[in-house]
This record gives structure tokens, C-alpha cells and sequence, in this order.
């Protein structure tokens, strides 16, 4: 199934000087993992991007002066991704991955390949519920997905979708739709979709603690609105874009999805913020990349334009499934081996 959802790749790394500088890295909150992600170290070290704290807490040894920050992806810090840590990593005009999660063997997986960011999308509604699109999910519905996700993860940041009709009336409607994802679920973020028209719920969430991912573009949640799922930001509707996204950065939005835009705007959205763009369909300017997991990994029927496959997935399982059946049928399985005495 395509989702056709997810956020513009993106862009420019011109790191602005006002953005916060990363700083030495705090000591690790949990044990090292048993299986490091690639190009990480199996022991315990320095967080990418975190200020040292005056003090060590007790318990906690003092990072070393002048360490150079942890990489988001290939680092070896394995405490939780911060919404600092991506702040600190546009600074450096460093690229990272996000990925797509619904459950908490496949977050799990992903969390030890040193993806530092994971999504609960409403792309769910598509790739999990079966819908046709992300429209008729429900917070209900994603609140234990997301959960599902925190509690297999030890180290990716986790961003909750806030589904269609949940935030739209009203601040306080936003508000308690993400409250309900970070008290019942765990999320550390949430996400919406919109520019100027979300502008106070944005603000009200950021006010109230809470850390907003926005997404324009090709919002798809308003796909009856776009007459189906179209790239956006095509002439003069690029100036209203590049608007939307310094309204977000203003409103106090910690990152900005690009969905489907053109790649030169892009580019001038990820120059012109000083929060982390996170492109899907957006070119190779934004400072992220995201991809719907089961399209990245080719388990989605249809493929569209924007995503690369890194594995077939449908034909592994496939042929899983027919060895399987296989082996039952002409009573190969279970054998000895897989038998008790
Ligand atoms: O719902 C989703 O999966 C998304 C992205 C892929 C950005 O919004």
C-alpha cells in the first residue's frame, strides 16, 4: 500500500548562527544496547548535542570538555534523541534519517539501526487499517500503536501524528488530543498538518510543554481539498509555503515536514528556517529524509516517484509463506528439530 504521506526531503544545510550550538554531550541514561547501530560503539558514551549540565546529577559521570557532538545517526550516544539534539544537529548542517513505526518489534529494529527519529504516522490508517486514506483514523485507534513504539525503543526520538479532526476546531482540541499521546502513549512530540490555519494551535501546544512537528505541502489529510494527492508549491503557491514554514518556526515549531514540493523549494524553506526540514518528495535539500517504512522497505504495493526501495519485502514474506505452507503440506514442518520429546 502507498502511502502517500510523508514529509519533503530536504535541504539546505546552511546551519544558522543563531540556532543553538551544540555543546558537550551528556552522559548515556540507559546501558549500552547489545547490537550497536552501524558505526556505533557498543559501550556507553556522549549524547550528540546536549549541554552539560552544570553539575553531574548523582550517579551520572560528567562528560568530557570539548568532545566533539555525537553524530544524530552513527553516534554513540544511546540515550533518547532530544528535540535539542536536532536543533544542534542543524547547526551543524548534519543530515538524519526518520522512518515511519506502528509496532514495537519493527520500532524496535529500527531503533537499533540508529534511526534517531520515529513517527507514528496516520499513514497508518493506510498501511496498518487498510484504509484508502490517512482520514478515517482515529486517536483511539493510534494512541496504542504509539505506545507500542516507545516501549520498543530505548533511543529514537518518538512523534505522534495527531489524526485528522483531532486538532483542527480549536487549540484546546489540539491540546487535549496531544495530551492524551504523551500521558497514555509515552510520545515525546506530535505532529500536524497545516501552515497559518494551525498557527494558535501550534503556539498553544508549544506553551503547554509540548514539542510540534509541522508538515506542509502535501498535506494529506486535506486530500479531498487538493482533488487527490498532487505535488504543491508550484509557482506563486511556493511564496505561500515559504510563509507558512516561517510561521511554524515563529510559533515555536521544533521541525518542519516538506511533502511533496518541488525540490528548489525545499531548498529555500530549509535555508530560510533555522529548524530541521524533514523532506519526503522534497529533494535532497532538507536537513532529514523521511519514508513510510513499508515503502521503504518494499512492502507497499505501489512505489511512487519519491521513494527508494531498499529491500522487497513482500516477496521475502511471500516466499516465507509459501516455504512454510510447503513444508506443512508435505509434512516436512514440524520436524525433530522443532519438536518436543
Ligand atoms: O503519516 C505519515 O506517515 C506522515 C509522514 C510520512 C511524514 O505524515
Amino acid at each position: 500500500m502507498n502511502s502517500f504521506s510523508g514529509g519533503p526531503g530536504t535541504a539546505a544545510t546552511r546551519p544558522r548562527t543563531d540556532a543553538p550550538a551544540p555543546a558537550a554531550a551528556s552522559p548515556p541514561a540507559s546501558p549500552p544496547a547489545t547490537s550497536a547501530p552501524p558505526g556505533q560503539a557498543a559501550s556507553a558514551q556522549a549524547a550528540p548535542g546536549q549541554a552539560a549540565p552544570a553539575q553531574a546529577a548523582p550517579g551520572h559521570t560528567p562528560p568530557a570538555r570539548g568532545r566533539a557532538p555525537e553524530p544524530l545517526y552513527g553516534g554513540r550516544a544511546t540515550r533518547r534523541v532530544t528535540v535539542s539534539d536536532l536543533a544542534a544537529a542543524k547547526a551543524r548542517g548534519e543530515k538524519w534519517p526518520m522512518l515511519t513505526a506502528y509496532d514495537a518489534l519493527t520500532a524496535g529494529v529500527f531503533d537499533q539501526a540508529g534511526i534517531p527519529v520515529l513517527l507514528v504516522g496516520d499513514s497508518a490508517g493506510m498501511v496498518v487499517f487498510g484504509h484508502d486514506t490517512t482520514i478515517p483514523v482515529t486517536v483511539d485507534e493510534l494512541i496504542p500503536l504509539t505506545a507500542a513504539v516507545v516501549r520498543g525503543t530505548s533511543r529514537a526520538l518518538i512523534v505522534a501524528d495527531l489524526p485528522f479532526g483531532s486538532y483542527q476546531a480549536s487549540p484546546a482540541a489540539a491540546l487535549a488530543a496531544a495530551t492524551r499521546f504523551l500521558k497514555e502513549a509515552g510520545a515525546h512530540a506530535v505532529k500536524l498538518e497545516g501552515g497559518h490555519r494551525v498557527l494558535r494551535q501550534v503556539e498553544d501546544l508549544v506553551a503547554a510543554g509540548i514539542p510540534v512537528m509541522a508538515h506542509l505541502g502535501l498535506t494529506p489529510q486535506s486530500v479531498n481539498a487538493f482533488g487527490g494527492y498532487r505535488v504543491q508549491g508550484r509557482g506563486e503557491d511556493g511564496e505561500q509555503l515559504l510563509h507558512d514554514a516561517k510561521a511554524m518556526e515563529v510559533a515555536g515549531a521544533f521541525s518542519i515536514v516538506l511533502e511533496c514540493v518541488p525540490a528548489e523549494l525545499a531548498a529555500r524553506v530549509t535555508a530560510a528556517v533555522s529548524i530541521p526540514t524533514i523532506g519526503i518528495g522534497a529533494g535532497p535539500d532538507c536537513d532529514a529524509q523521511v519514508l513510510v517504512w513499508q515503502d521503504m522497505a518494499g512492502l507497499s504495493p505501489r512505489t511512487p516517484k519519491f521513494v527508494k526501495r531498499y529491500a522487497d519485502l513482500a516477496g521475502l514474506l511471500g516466499r516465507a509463506a509459501q516455504s512454510f505452507a510447503e513444508d506443512v503440506v508435505g509434512g516436512a514442518f514440524p520436524d525433530e528439530q522443532h519438536s518436543y520429546r
